[in-house]
């Protein structure tokens, strides 16, 4: 029998009716309702599943769940789908497991190395500057989030295996990473197309085991990597996981907010105007460089307010092991967590007016007294998202090459349409109309 831990602790109010909280569309409406009328702590009666569902929306008790007592908290409902692709990659792992492939796979975002991607970064992003330049001079539209999209998985493609990417894509004709933002268990094509992209990554892992070649990338720290207690290196099966993790995990979240980003600057002609004259002042030119990011505050401002409008990982959760008492709330074993930091960062107790872009809310001088479980794009506590300072560094260098080059305008003008799945993004592309400056 569980033993109740305080004979004091309440349990939260909540709605009668049942309802599977999960990342969909109709959930995104449901938790709106759920928060506006129940408050920041809310339980829901699963209707398909044993336990009961818990809302969380408050910085405190977010805190006590990411931070305080982390260790009580599995990696919850929704992940079943991303399974399918990542095996037990370090974002759906718990445990001594996940302990383990996370301190092997550290060093790859260590500063150091992230400074020595950044010309990867910078070639990548003229390459593509070279192509809008094309369709800003034959006067056309772009479609932001395709380029976007495929801007960030040459990149994230590119940190694993830098070069060999190329052989890749030669070796398969198309594009065989294409696939990966459609939903794994809808079409068998795509699990087809997995199984063969798996073969292939197999054999380009064997053959790194072996080579003498030098490559400064993430799949050359993999396999280096040595667990610090029995001293092993990760299998095949691991590193493929963390490989494929990585790609899942950095693609399409940095795209959807390099899309939110040129969408915001195109939209307000003053922050527009005021990504110029930072850019002007910081004298950079051409792609900013490592020592360069600091000069560009403004520009990290307008990427932490898109992320904090519309955080691409809008909803996650997590599954308590045993019982724990959060607040003055009694949350049982096995309960089901979510935390929303789409509502979160619409929280009126903790922002003035969300519903308002305003990069300088993230001036460090406006961030002294903003709770820092506010503010959760990038998760918190010892499972926050490792990719969250290469991810800034990807975000300024874009924006900072591409702001000089070229101005848009949206063609339409209508606030998108979101759609809530695994990740949040607009429900149709982003058009843009492109002008060279
Ligand atoms: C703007 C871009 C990004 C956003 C908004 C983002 C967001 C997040 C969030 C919210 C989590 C935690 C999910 C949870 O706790 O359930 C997470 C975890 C993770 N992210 Fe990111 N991410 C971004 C970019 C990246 C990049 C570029 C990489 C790698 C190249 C990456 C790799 C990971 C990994 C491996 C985890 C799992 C960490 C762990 O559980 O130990 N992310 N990310």
């Amino acid at each position: 029998m569980t033993k109740t831990l305080q004979s004091n602790a309440i349990r939260p109010a909540g709605p009668s009716e049942t309802y599977d909280i999960n990342t969909t569309d109709e959930s995104f409406a449901v938790l709106k309702n759920l928060f506006s009328e129940y408050g920041d702590f809310v339980r829901v009666k699963a209707k398909s599943r044993r336990d009961d569902s818990y809302l969380i929306n408050n910085p405190e008790h977010i805190k006590h769940i990411l931070l305080k007592n982390y260790q009580n908290y599995n990696k919850g409902v929704g992940f079943e789908r991303v399974k399918m692709l990542l095996g037990n990659g370090i974002i759906v792992s718990d445990g001594a497991f996940w302990r383990k492939q996370r301190r092997m796979i550290q060093p790859a975002f260590s500063k150091a190395m992230i400074e020595s991607q950044v010309e990867m970064v910078q070639q990548c992003n003229l390459a593509r500057m070279e192509k809008w330049m094309a369709l800003a001079e034959a006067g056309s539209e772009i479609d932001i989030s395709y380029e976007a999209s495929d801007l960030a998985l040459d990149i994230v493609l590119r940190l694993l295996f830098s070069d060999d990417v190329d052989t890749i894509l030669e070796q398969s004709g198309e594009n065989p990473f294409a696939f990966l933002t459609e939903d794994p268990t809808r079409d068998i094509q795509v699990v087809l197309k997995y199984r063969s992209l798996m073969s292939l990554l197999l054999k380009l892992i064997q053959a790194r085991r072996t080579t003498t070649k030098k490559y400064n990338d993430f799949v050359a720290v993999f396999v280096d990597a040595r667990d610090k207690e029995s001293g092993e290196a990760m299998t095949d099966k691991e590193l493929l996981d963390e490989v494929m993790t990585m790609i899942v995990a950095g693609h399409e979240t940095s795209a959807i907010t390099l899309t939110w980003v040129w969408y915001f600057i195109a939209k307000y002609p003053h922050i527009e105007q005021t990504v110029q004259d930072e850019l002007k002042k910081a004298a950079i030119n051409g792609a900013p460089g490592a020592a360069d990011l600091e000069k560009i505050p403004y520009i990290r401002q307008v990427t932490e307010e898109a992320l904090r409008m519309y955080p691409p990982v809008w909803l996650y959760s997590r599954k308590a092991i045993v019982e724990d008492k959060i607040g003055d709330y009694i949350i049982p074993a096995g309960a089901d967590i979510f935390i929303s930091p789409y509502y979160l960062h619409r929280n009126t107790d903790f922002w003035d007016e969300p519903e308002q872009f305003k990069p300088e809310r993230f001036a460090v001088q406006n961030q002294k007294d903003q709770h820092k479980f506010s503010y959760i794009p990038f998760s918190a506590g010892p499972r926050r998202c490792i990719g969250d300072h290469f991810a800034m560094v990807e975000m300024q260098i874009h924006v900072g090459l591409m702001a000089q080059a070229f101005r848009f305008e949206l063609v339409e003008k209508n606030t998108p349409e979101l759609e809530a799945s695994i990740n949040m993004r607009a429900k149709n592309p982003i058009m843009l109309k492109i002008i060279k400056r």
